[in-house]
């Protein structure tokens, strides 16, 4: 029987609307958000009465900033197709000035109904913040007091905001955050982002869960022995220093994508693929996970930071050798920890979550681990364990499903077989950055990708203790392993001690 849903807006023309991107000048503008609207505007989803306002601290006019975008383009997009950017291009516009500065907004205003007129474009407007964290405050309430901000519910001309991570920095920062959002937007004007959501291959788990009916009766803790969910980069921190020694792994990708993964797995099925009935239930999750006690951290959560080492052929230095990192930096990058998801459905279950810099292999992944078969009828033959469902996420986008089968011959031997799914194979797959999906999503107004304030808050606290034990005992041993190794030694026994041990990347 259907349900009510809002997947039948899909596929339609995306609202006319101004957009304003706050931090053109930076990297994420150059790399997603431009190749997104590109690609957008390529699959026919963008109206012509668009317009895209870039807005930096860096001097310069509208000519030059559609200039530099498409050269952007042009070394980003294999294939780039001049002819598809040049009906675009004039719909780009750029207004410099200071964040904080009260006569910006005033420009700004101005720029906005230049481009709007120009274009044709509605009364719409998302502000996209692609700025750092610290100005996110400044420019909301600037646009609240410009009067820049319509009220969330009129429909005819809605302003929505979209926020780039890192949502805070703890649950304290993220609850001020909030609160100076809402003191300008509502809640469901507002979008806050985690990039992993965009993923074609992390929304399909709602869909692979939920859309097929034989998985399900086996997805609870009956027959699930433990998760893992592992996001192992081979990338160190890519110029990135300045900004990764106030974060640290476990806010840069625990707190957020892990978990989000983490609750992807482990919701219940939702009433509808509607964004509320969604978030409703994958904050229940986050609420029922197990909170540490101080004394429990150290022993469940492992972090690490990595040394000089080789990866993928290639000598490279240490995480305190890279630019703008202390000589003698404590910051994590790579966490691994144990969680229980207190719930009739996943009590005694262990989440095993698993993230790093510099790893071995670049891998994200989701493994279910389920039970042996109560009765092992083969006992020299069966390995530990054989099924398990693997949902790669990337960079190899597959799902695989591993049994034992009997090899052929006259003596009865066994060996781990696997089913496998890729997504190489599936038609009408469309190459992009993750982005188009959340700029479309939030261009027809539907927030279920996106984190609801009661989320961000929820993740930080669970991820809070472990922050106030770690900064309370600074590591000692850092740096605890080397680059291009699967991270410290800790990370394998806190496995180890339950019986188990991190899966082989298949
Ligand atoms: C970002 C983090 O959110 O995600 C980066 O800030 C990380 O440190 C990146 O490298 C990983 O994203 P992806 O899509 O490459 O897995």
């Amino acid at each position: 029987m259907g349900k009510r849903t809002n997947m039948n807006q899909r596929g339609r023309v995306a609202d006319s609307a101004v957009v304003v991107i706050f931090g053109a000048s930076g990297d994420l503008t150059k790399r997603k958000l431009m190749p997104a609207l590109y690609n957008l505007h390529g699959h026919g989803l963008l109206p012509r009465e668009i317009a895209v306002v870039g807005q930096a601290r860096t001097a310069g006019d509208d000519e030059a900033f559609r200039t530099r975008m498409t050269e952007a383009l042009r070394e980003r997009i294999p294939g780039f197709d001049p002819a598809v950017w040049d009906a675009m291009r004039p719909h780009l516009f750029y207004l410099s000035g200071g964040y904080d500065d009260p006569a910006m907004y005033d420009a700004l205003r101005a720029t906005m109904a230049t481009a709007a007129a120009a274009v044709g474009a509605k009364r719409n407007v998302v502000f996209y913040l692609a700025t750092p964290p610290e100005v996110f405050a400044t420019i909301a309430t600037h646009l609240g007091r410009a009067g820049l901000v319509t009220a969330g519910d009129d429909p005819t001309a809605w302003t929505r905001i979209v926020i780039e991570k890192p949502f805070g920095r703890d649950l304290e920062s993220a609850r001020a955050l909030n609160h100076t959002l809402r003191t300008v937007f509502d809640e469901p004007q507002i979008y806050r982002i985690d990039h992993y959501l965009g993923k074609e291959t992390v929304q399909n788990i709602l869909m692979f869960r939920f859309l097929n009916g034989i998985f399900e009766p086996v997805w609870n803790r009956r027959y699930v022995d433990h998760v893992q969910i592992i996001a192992a980069e081979t990338l160190g921190v890519e110029g990135r220093g300045g900004y990764y020694e106030t974060s640290g792994a476990l806010r840069d990708m625990l707190q957020n994508h892990l978990l989000q993964l983490l609750t992807l797995v482990a919701m219940e099925p939702p009433i509808s693929l509607e964004a509320e009935d969604l978030r409703n239930e994958k904050v229940k999750v986050l609420h029922a996970i197990r909170r540490f006690r101080e004394d429990e951290v150290l022993q469940s959560a492992i972090r690490g930071q990595y040394g000089p080492g080789t990866v993928d052929g290639r000598a490279v230095a240490g995480y305190r050798e890279e630019a703008h990192v202390a000589a003698d930096s404590r910051t994590d990058t790579f966490v691994a920890m144990r969680l229980f998801v207190e719930n009739w459905r996943w009590a005694d279950v262990p989440f095993y979550l698993r993230t790093g810099k510099r790893l071995a292999r670049h891998d994200t992944e989701v493994v279910i681990q389920f039970r042996r078969a109560p009765l092992t009828l083969l006992p020299d033959e069966c390995g530990q364990q054989p099924n398990r469902l693997t949902l790669h996420i990337q960079p190899d986008e597959r799902i695989t499903l591993s049994f034992q089968a009997k090899r052929p011959g006259p003596v009865l031997r066994l060996a781990p077989v696997q089913l496998e799914f890729a997504y190489r194979d599936l038609d009408g797959r469309a190459a992009g950055t993750g982005y188009e999906t959340l700029l479309y999503d939030c261009l027809i107004g539907d927030p279920m990708p996106f984190h609801r304030a009661d989320m961000v808050e929820e993740a930080w606290r669970v991820v809070t203790p472990v922050l106030d034990v770690w900064q309370a005992l600074p590591p000692r041993e850092f740096p605890n392993y080397a680059a291009g190794t699967w991270g410290p030694k800790a990370a394998e026994e806190l496995l180890a001690r339950d019986g188990r041990a991190w899966a082989e990347p298949t």
